[in-house]
C-alpha cells in the first residue's frame, strides 16, 4: 500500500502496521520523488531521536533571501550548541506558570467557540472549534492584538491548512515576518507582559535573542503550536464519539490514550544522517533524510500491550507524539492542558454531541507529516 494516496491519507495504521512488520526502517521516496528513510518500530524511533549524529540542520537557500534569517534561525532546525542556547532562552520566559496563567484565557475562549457553535443545527467541529482555539490561545501567549489576528490567522491557514502554492507560501511567511518584525517594535518600545514581552526584556548572563531569532521563535511558536493541537482536539472528539460509552476516566488519561492511538504530528521532523547510522539490520548511509513515523511507533506492540485498543488506564506513558530528546515539544504542557479544558467544556456543554457522519465518510488532511480531519460535522444534541 502507497503511503501517498486517499486510502493512506483516510486510514494510515494497515500500511503503517505493514511496514513495522518488515522492518524497523524503510527506504521510501516521496510524492514529489524525494528519497528518505521512515522508521516504523519504537525501539529505533527513540534510537533516532536521540542520536546526536542526526542533524536538524537543512538548507534554506532555496527560500526567498528576506525569508532566511527568521527561518534559519529556529530551533527546530538547530543542533547543539545552537539549540541549546535557543532552548534554554525561550524555556526561561515560556515556563510552566506562564502556561498554567493561560488556564482562563483559554476557557473565555474555548466558552466564546462553544457560544457560536451552537448557533449551527450541523457545525463541523474542525473549523469551528479544533482550529480557531489553538490559534487564538497561541496569540494570546505571544501577546497579538485581538484585532491584528485576522490576516495571521489567513496566513497560518495558507502555511498549514491545505497544500497551497509555493509562491503562496512564501507570501504568506513573508507577511507573518514583516507582522511579527513590527510587533516585536512596537513591543521593544512599550514592553507587555507576554511572552515576547518576555523574550524581549530577558537579559540571560548578558544573552538574548537577536531581532531575527525573536521573528523565528514567534513563527515557530505559532505554526508548531497551532495545526498539531487541532488535531489533538479533532481526533480525541472523533475517537471519543466511535465508542458506545464516553470513558468514565479522567480528561488527562483519555488525552494520552488519543495521543497515542491518533498521533496529531503523524511524523517526526526531518533529520539527516552525518554518518552511517544502523537501525536493526539496515545501514543507512551518511547524507540521508530521515523522519521517524510517530504513529507507527506509537502502536508498536513490541512496546504496547493490545497497541490499536483505546485504553486510558495503560498508564505506562512511553509514547512519542511529542518526540523524545533534545528536540521534545516545547508546547507539550500548553497543548494538554487545552485539549482538557477543550474536551471538558465541549462535553460538559453537550453531552450527546455525536458525529454527523459515518466515518468511513470523513475527510482527512492529505500528506504525510499530519494525521488530522479536514472537516468534523457534529450533531450537538440538546444543550
Ligand atoms: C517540537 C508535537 C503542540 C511548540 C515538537 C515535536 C513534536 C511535536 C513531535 C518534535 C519534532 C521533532 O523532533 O522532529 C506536538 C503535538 C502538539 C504540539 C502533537 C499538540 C498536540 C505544540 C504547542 C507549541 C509547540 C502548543 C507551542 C506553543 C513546539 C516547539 C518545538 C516542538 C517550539 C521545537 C522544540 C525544539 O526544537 O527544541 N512538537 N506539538 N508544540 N513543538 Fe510541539
Amino acid at each position: 500500500m502507497s503511503l501517498f494516496g486517499e486510502e493512506y491519507t483516510a486510514d494510515p495504521h494497515p500500511a503503517l502496521a505493514e511496514l513495522r512488520e518488515a522492518g524497523p526502517v524503510h527506504r521510501v521516496t516521496s510524492a514529489a520523488g524525494v528519497p528518505f528513510w521512515m522508521v516504523t518500530r519504537w525501539d529505533e524511533a527513540r534510537q533516532v531521536l536521540t542520536d546526536p549524529s542526526l542533524s536538524k540542520r537543512q538548507p534554506v537557500d532555496q527560500l526567498p533571501a528576506s525569508l532566511r534569517p527568521a527561518l534559519a534561525t529556529q530551533m527546530l532546525l538547530r543542533d547543539p550548541p545552537d539549540h541549546t542556547r535557543l532552548r534554554r532562552l525561550v524555556s526561561a520566559a515560556f515556563t510552566p506558570r506562564r502556561t498554567r496563567e493561560l488556564t482562563p484565557a483559554i476557557e473565555r475562549i474555548t466558552d466564546r467557540l462553544l457560544d457560536e457553535l451552537g448557533a449551527a443545527p450541523e457545525p463541523d467541529l474542525i473549523a469551528g472549534f479544533a482550529v480557531p482555539l489553538p490559534f487564538e490561545v497561541i496569540c494570546e501567549l505571544l501577546g497579538v492584538p485581538p484585532r491584528e489576528r485576522a490576516p495571521l490567522r489567513a496566513w497560518s491557514d495558507t502555511i498549514i491548512v491545505g497544500g497551497p502554492a509555493p509562491a503562496d507560501m512564501v507570501a504568506a511567511m513573508s507577511g507573518m515576518v514583516t507582522y511579527f518584525g513590527d510587533l516585536l517594535a512596537r513591543k521593544r518600545a512599550d514592553p507587555e507582559d507576554d511572552l515576547l514581552g518576555a523574550l524581549l526584556t530577558m537579559a540571560d548572563e548578558g544573552d538574548r535573542l537577536s531581532g531575527d531569532e525573536l521573528v523565528g521563535m514567534a513563527l515557530l511558536l505559532l505554526i508548531a503550536g497551532h495545526e498539531t493541537t487541532a488535531n489533538l482536539i479533532g481526533n480525541a472528539v472523533h475517537l471519543l464519539c466511535r465508542m458506545p460509552a464516553r470513558p468514565d476516566r479522567p480528561t488527562a488519561a483519555v488525552v494520552e490514550e488519543v495521543l497515542r492511538m491518533a498521533s496529531p504530528a503523524a511524523t517526526s521532523t526531518y533529520r539527516v544522517t552525518t554518518r552511517p547510522l544502523t537501525l536493526g539490520t539496515v545501514t543507512i548511509p551518511a547524507g540521508e533524510q530521515v523522519l521517524v513515523s510517530l504513529l507507527a511507533a506509537n502502536r508498536d506492540p513490541e512496546r504496547f500491550t493490545d497497541p490499536d485498543t483505546f485504553d486510558p488506564d495503560r498508564g505506562d506513558g512511553g509514547h512519542l507524539a511529542f518526540g523524545h530528546g533534545i528536540h521534545f515539544c516545547l508546547g507539550a504542557p500548553l497543548a494538554r492542558l487545552e485539549a482538557g479544558i477543550a474536551l471538558d467544556r465541549l462535553f460538559a456543554r453537550h453531552p450527546d454531541l455525536e458525529a454527523a457522519v459515518p466515518p468511513e465518510d470523513l475527510r482527512w488532511r492529505s500528506g504525510l507529516l499530519m494525521h488530522g480531519l479536514a472537516a468534523l460535522p457534529v450533531r450537538l444534541g440538546r444543550p
